[in-house]
């Protein structure tokens, strides 16, 4: 006999202990010492040098050596902004992105004055849909943010020949794909700069912090004048009409932290045992969640690695479980003891930055932003109203019988499907 509901006093399904996702892992004991003594050598760093030299030149041959150019910064917020910079986005211009993702991948862009255009996703792999960014390409549009969404890589094969064809530069938002590969090359490599952001809920993290990527001398140079004024443009700036600019950079101090980038290093040096785990769990729970019938796992192209795996949003069919709301079904599996909740972030054109009709930052300025509201994005608001966020999950011992009492819970709320339409008729769920 099934258990009751937890929700209507039964008992859960789920009887490990929450919390199931402790992320980011506590530090080793060296890489405490490390910390440690860096307190007491150096707080500061302003050039390229200790820990900040070490973990650029690491992060180098993550890449795999195929990037001349690394610079960190105090988070992957200000290494877009920079990024943006570099490519030499300026006012009026259009940046053609995804309608659903975090939205520091293209807010910077209205610091520069600059607008953001967006795209639907594909439904598959959450990123810009290709097929629909031409239509939104006009005179004004200068280039085009990839965001490879939850480490899944976007269609690179689809999208790199039409920024040819309009002479578009190319962001790439690697925030979620660190290590993520498409068609064997690694995510971060394809574009005209790329940024991998590192805060602590990455797959590889500092804490706070970002890293841009380049092979442009010129983009290096514009992107560290303008967060890292003194010793490291002194140093590191190689266009000579440039250089001039040390003392001051271009008005902003981005840098990263010493410790933060100790952290990185070590997160850099883990990064391949949390991959396979990330694998090793995540494609065992999506061969599971193919046994609950209300639930599309995550897609994964056979032509794609998953790289760090940032996050787990499988979608929720509610015609499949009688029209249950997701609020409902989410509170029912909360009371059977999982970590489930909806992903937080909504399509960017209802947010207010993206649809003011002047930009707040400049109201002097009057520029019209073209407001993003006349444009629907069916595909983008669907994942935004279907998906679930649960764990993800790394640890093959410690995880693999949560996943299967996860299982357990979405079965048992399917057994219980009547008795949770009554209870949404009765509490308008
Ligand atoms: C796709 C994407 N871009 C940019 C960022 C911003 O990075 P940060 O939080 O390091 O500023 C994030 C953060 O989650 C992100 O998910």
């Amino acid at each position: 006999m099934i258990e009751q509901l937890a929700l209507l006093g039964g008992k859960p399904a789920v009887s490990i202990p929450r919390p199931h996702e402790i992320w980011p892992p506590p530090a080793s004991q060296v890489e405490l010492e490390d910390i440690a003594e860096q307190r007491n050598r150096d707080i500061s760093i302003k050039g390229k040098s200790g820990p900040i030299k070490d973990f650029e030149e690491a992060f180098k041959g993550f890449l795999e050596d195929k990037i001349k150019f690394t610079v960190s910064f105090n988070s992957g917020t200000s290494a877009l902004l920079a990024a943006y910079f570099a490519v030499g986005i300026d006012a009026g211009d259009e940046i053609i992105g995804p309608c659903l993702t975090f939205h520091a991948a293209l807010s910077p862009v209205y610091l520069l004055r600059a607008v953001p255009v967006l795209v639907d996703i594909d439904i598959n792999n959450r990123c810009i849909d290709p097929t629909k960014i031409e239509e939104r390409i006009t005179s004004k549009t200068k280039a085009i943010t990839v965001v490879h969404q939850w480490g899944h890589p976007a269609e690179m094969d689809a999208i790199m020949p039409i920024a040819q064809k309009y002479g578009l530069k190319v962001i790439e938002d690697c925030s979620h794909a660190h290590g993520s590969r498409y068609k064997g090359r690694l995510c971060g490599t394809f574009g005209d700069v790329a940024v991998f952001s590192l805060q602590a809920n990455k797959a590889l993290f500092a804490g706070e912090g970002g890293i841009l990527v380049t092979n442009s001398s010129m983009y290096h140079d514009r992107a560290t004048l303008l967060g890292h004024y003194r010793d490291r443009s002194k140093d590191e700036i190689v266009d000579p009409n440039l250089q001039k600019y040390w003392v001051t950079g271009f008005g902003l101090k981005l840098r990263m932290s010493p410790f933060n980038a100790i952290v990185a290093k070590h997160s850099l040096n883990h990064f391949p045992l949390v991959k396979l785990g990330r694998h090793t769990c995540l494609k065992y729970f999506i061969q599971r969640l193919k046994e609950v019938e209300f639930i599309e796992p995550p897609f994964i192209a056979d032509n794609v690695d998953m790289g760090g795996w940032y996050g787990f949003k499988p979608l929720y069919k509610q015609e499949r479980l009688g029209g249950i709301s997701r609020n409902l079904l989410i509170a029912a599996l909360k009371a059977e003891g999982m970590e489930v909740d909806a992903p937080s972030a909504p399509v960017l054109s209802t947010l207010p930055l993206y649809n003011d009709e002047y930009s707040p930052l400049f109201p002097l300025h009057r520029q019209s932003l073209s407001p993003q509201t006349q444009v629907n994005f069916p595909i983008g608001t669907q994942v935004e109203n279907e998906a679930l966020s649960l764990p993800t999950f790394y640890d093959w011992e410690v995880h693999k019988p949560i996943i299967d009492q996860y299982i357990d819970a979405f079965k048992k709320v399917a057994h219980f499907k009547d008795a949770l339409l009554e209870l949404a008729d009765s509490r308008t769920l």
